[in-house]
């Protein structure tokens, strides 16, 4: 049940599942191979039905539990929810429904890292519609520093931008500033640290940064997402102890799209042929 007993010598070889609604959440990946290289991943991007964050909590769950049960159909040890969006709605439901499976989240990672940057305790949070609504970066952050300031923006337009692979140049830069020049060009009152609160973010950041300014700390997700799985696998006996593991990619659509530019995210070449079609829904 805990994988304790495959704990032999090569430790739990079993894979990693990782999921998002598309692509973002090849830069969590990509921390994790830093973190967990001798890991096997699965990663599953539901490219299908990105995007996530326009969509009612209900529909993103119910999303999210079908992705998960694919992954569990494969035979993750663990599942990392790479998407916000998931994160912030689905996560209570993914654990009921999977329980004793670990699940990673990375809205708790990401307050985590955006606590550790912050001087002011004056942190904005971006992220999709769906992330914002419930404020979910806003009690993860209140939770460990009860006094800070939070503004949270919803910037569904990035993730369009990022999954186009549009990630330079003067559309990024003016929907940048559209969005937040409101919050740091406020003087005094400016955060000084800027959460990546949507795993798609990260590929924006050079504009995010200059539309920010140079004296804004951007933290994301991903490295502290990366350490918090490591520390929960090592805890319950699932590691690994294996050679290094290539990973398996798998979308719900369009999987020579999927390799071109899921590769802007990875920062490592994705061939077509590593990339399965699934469905779902079936
Ligand atoms: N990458 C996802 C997130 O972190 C969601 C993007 C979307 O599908 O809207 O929130």
């Amino acid at each position: 049940r805990c994988g304790c007993s495959m704990s032999g010598d090569k430790g739990d070889a079993r894979p990693l599942g990782i999921f998002d609604s598309g692509m973002g959440g090849l830069t969590v990946m990509r921390a994790v191979r830093r973190a967990l290289p001798q890991e096997r991943i699965i990663y599953l991007g539901d490219t299908a039905r990105l995007p996530y964050g326009t969509k009612s909590a209900d529909t993103v769950t119910r999303y999210a539990l079908q992705a998960a049960e694919h992954l569990m159909a494969r035979d993750v040890k663990a599942i990392l929810v790479a998407c916000n969006t998931a994160s912030a709605n689905a996560l209570p439901a993914l654990a009921r429904a999977f329980d004793p499976l670990p699940i990673i989240g990375v809205v708790e990672p990401g307050a985590e890292a955006a606590v550790a940057a912050t001087r002011s305790g004056n942190i904005a949070v971006i992220a999709t519609e769906g992330t914002v609504r419930g404020g979910a970066y806003r009690a993860a952050i209140h939770a460990r520093m009860p006094h800070a300031k939070v503004t949270e923006i919803a910037c569904p337009l990035f993730v369009a931008l990022a999954e186009e692979g549009l990630t330079q140049g003067e559309i990024v830069r003016l929907v940048a500033s559209r969005y937040l020049d409101p919050v740091f060009g406020a003087g005094d009152a400016r955060p000084d640290t800027l959460v990546l609160g949507c795993t798609h973010f990260p590929v924006l950041a050079e504009a995010i940064q200059q539309a920010a300014g140079k004296d804004v700390t951007l933290v994301d997700s991903a490295e502290t997402a990366a350490t918090d799985l490591a520390r929960v696998l090592a805890a319950r006996g699932l590691l690994s102890k294996g050679p290094a593991q290539s990973p398996q990619f798998l979308a719900t659509d369009a999987a020579a799209r999927f390799a071109r530019i899921g590769q802007l995210f990875l920062f490592a070449p994705i061939n077509e042929d590593q990339v399965t079609l699934v469905d779902l829904s079936a």
